[in-house]
């Protein structure tokens, strides 16, 4: 198998932040997998294309990076089933699909990372969200040294979560991903910024639409480093929500099936008056605040000390607790934000 050793990272990731590993595997096939060393007590950490990973620290732990390739295309009367390697890029994915004439995937289109990272956050915007579609992941079981199927229900995807995170984190990898899509398509139009494509617009013209959204607000990573969305959007009980909708009446508010309701973290951080701030090289987006950017830094540390100011000021003025998406990786391993404190205070 591919290995090596001392590997800068600086270009796996899309913050463009400086670190190293000590070493780095790159398994393509089931062979290379079962000959990767026992890493149980190992500290480890498997990267994607780095699209939603802060390396906070110089020297990052162990890395494995999937290199599972290839796409395939089977249909029956009325499906498509579209099985994907892990280490496909994940929009390359979508407009594939889309010229095949396998429809489903276009609300999605521009997200960067690869497709086996896809499942561990369920990816989601514009109304769609990966669950619907992924029916099953071929996951290799370090401990067993097999692959496993996992079913949809097997995944507990729910917003920006799945199993991958919880029960099964760190205990195998994502080789393939599964998907299915009905031959009979409905464009999804949920999202309310979709309502000048008319009532029946084609695929093509969805994705372009999302496309042209995407460009709007979020920043390029490979023009100006970012992971995206840096915090989730926060959910809330009833009464919080009426309540801040009596002092803000432009609240934007989704209310969830299980009654919850869901805050636009963007808004929450707009608000406190932190669009377009800027401090050591590193800042929050000018166009949408829910994404911190780094306009010159090498060092992680500097977008830590910049999130949990965004974070105070946000629980100083609403009382909300916001938690980033993106993995936190240290030397020690990933990390949780609120465990950060020493970072922040030796800068
Ligand atoms: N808003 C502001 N100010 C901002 C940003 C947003 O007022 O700076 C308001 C918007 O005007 C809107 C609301 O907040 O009323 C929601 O904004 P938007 O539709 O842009 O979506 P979001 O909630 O900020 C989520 C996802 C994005 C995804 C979009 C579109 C999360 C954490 N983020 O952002 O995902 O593209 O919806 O569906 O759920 C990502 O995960 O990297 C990502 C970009």
């Amino acid at each position: 198998m591919e290995s090596s050793q001392q590997f800068p990272l600086q270009k796996n990731n899309s913050f463009n932040i400086k670190a190293i590993c000590p070493i780095i595997y790159f398994p393509k096939t089931l062979a290379d997998l079962k000959s990767l060393p026992d890493l149980s007590e190992k500290i480890f950490y498997i990267l994607g294309d780095g699209s939603n990973t802060l390396f906070i620290e110089e020297q990052a732990p162990i890395i494995i990076k999937p290199n599972f390739k290839g796409i395939k295309i089977s249909e029956s009367a009325d499906h498509y089933v579209v099985r994907a390697g892990a280490a496909e890029n994940w929009h390359e994915l979508v407009k594939y699909c889309l010229v095949k004439g396998i429809f489903g995937l276009e609300n999605l289109a521009l997200i960067p990372g690869s497709v086996g990272a896809a499942p561990v956050q369920n990816i989601g915007a514009y109304g769609a969200e990966l669950s619907q579609f992924c029916s099953q992941i071929k996951w290799y079981e370090f401990a067993s040294k097999a692959i496993k199927p996992l079913s949809n229900d097997d995944c507990q995807f729910s917003y920006r979560n799945s199993i991958f995170k919880e029960a099964l984190y760190n205990k195998g990898i994502i080789t393939e991903v599964i998907f299915n899509f009905p031959k009979l398509w409905r464009a999804n139009l949920s999202y309310a910024g979709l309502n000048t494509l008319g009532q029946n617009p084609t695929a093509k013209q969805v994705m372009d639409k999302i496309i042209s959204l995407r460009q709007a607000k979020l920043p390029d990573p490979t023009k100006l480093p970012n992971a995206g969305s840096f915090f989730k959007n926060p959910l809330v009980n009833k009464e919080k929500a009426t309540s801040l909708k009596a002092i803000y009446p432009l609240i934007p508010l989704y209310i969830q099936d299980n009654g919850q309701v869901k805050l636009a973290a963007g808004w929450l951080i707009e608000e406190v008056g932190l669009k377009g701030y800027r401090k050591n090289g590193v800042g929050v987006h000018e166009h949408q605040a829910l994404v911190l950017v780094n306009y010159g830094s090498d060092e992680g540390k500097d977008i830590v000390v910049l999130a949990k100011y965004v974070q105070q000021q946000v629980l100083a003025k609403f009382d909300i607790l916001i938690s980033p998406e993106v993995r936190m990786i240290t030397q020690q391993g990933e990390q949780d934000f609120a465990n950060l404190t020493k970072v922040h205070e030796c800068h």
